[in-house]
């Protein structure tokens, strides 16, 4: 079968970037498996709530508030999980309309990152979407994300923009990359 993702160059991460994935790449314990087939993508509740924050705050050195989550949940966004063995790996937070659709969140477990997990759950995840008539994804990553951005440069997402500042950074400001991808039907 044909992969579905484009050839893998990662055109913003800079040499100490591409320095940095390679090292991950050669200390990577289990092969890339991309088997998301025995696991369940399920919409997400409220009662989903504390794995998500458990997930959430682990992840992320800046994670989203309990608040923001219980907004989006009884809101009108995607938000799917990633179960297997009745346990929450990976989720996400899309917003959809106008033929656009926006990555607000992705995140996978700390401990089952590296696998191929959030390359998988995307390209169900861009299904959906593609099915809810969106033609075009963006997304605003980090521009010190090594990980999101090898994640999103393999899936063949292109950099659009730059937003100065945008994230908060300890005391200082980080920069965020504006990605897009067009979505073939
Ligand atoms: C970004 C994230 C979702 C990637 O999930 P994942 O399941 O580990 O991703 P995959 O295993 O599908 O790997 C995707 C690509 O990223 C690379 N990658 C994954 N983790 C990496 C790491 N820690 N360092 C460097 N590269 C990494 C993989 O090598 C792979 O590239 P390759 O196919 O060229 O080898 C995950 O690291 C995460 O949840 N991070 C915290 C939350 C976050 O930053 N979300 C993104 C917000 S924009």
């Amino acid at each position: 079968m044909e992969s579905p993702f484009r050839p893998k160059e990662h055109p913003w991460l800079g040499l100490a970037g591409q320095n940095e994935l390679a090292k991950f790449k050669s200390s990577r314990s289990c092969p890339m498996s991309l088997s998301i087939a025995n696991n369940l993508i399920i919409p997400l509740t409220q009662h989903d709530l504390p794995a998500i924050m458990q997930i959430e705050r682990r992840a992320y050195d800046f994670p989203w508030t309990e608040k923001v989550f219980e907004d989006c949940l009884g809101g009108d966004y995607l938000c799917r999980g990633l179960y297997e063995k009745g346990e929450l790996r990976a989720y996400a937070v899309l917003s959809i309309a106008v033929g656009e659709c926006h990555i607000l969140n992705v995140c996978v477990a700390p401990e089952f990152q590296g696998r191929g997990v959030a390359s998988g759950f995307l390209l169900s995840l861009l299904d959906i979407a593609r099915e809810r008539q969106a033609e075009i994804v963006f997304l605003e990553v980090r521009a010190s994300n090594i990980a999101a951005l090898a994640l999103y440069s393999k899936m063949g997402f292109s950099e659009i923009g730059r937003r100065n500042g945008y994230y908060r950074n300890g005391e200082s400001r980080e920069d965020a990359l504006v990605l897009s991808l067009p979505l073939l039907s």
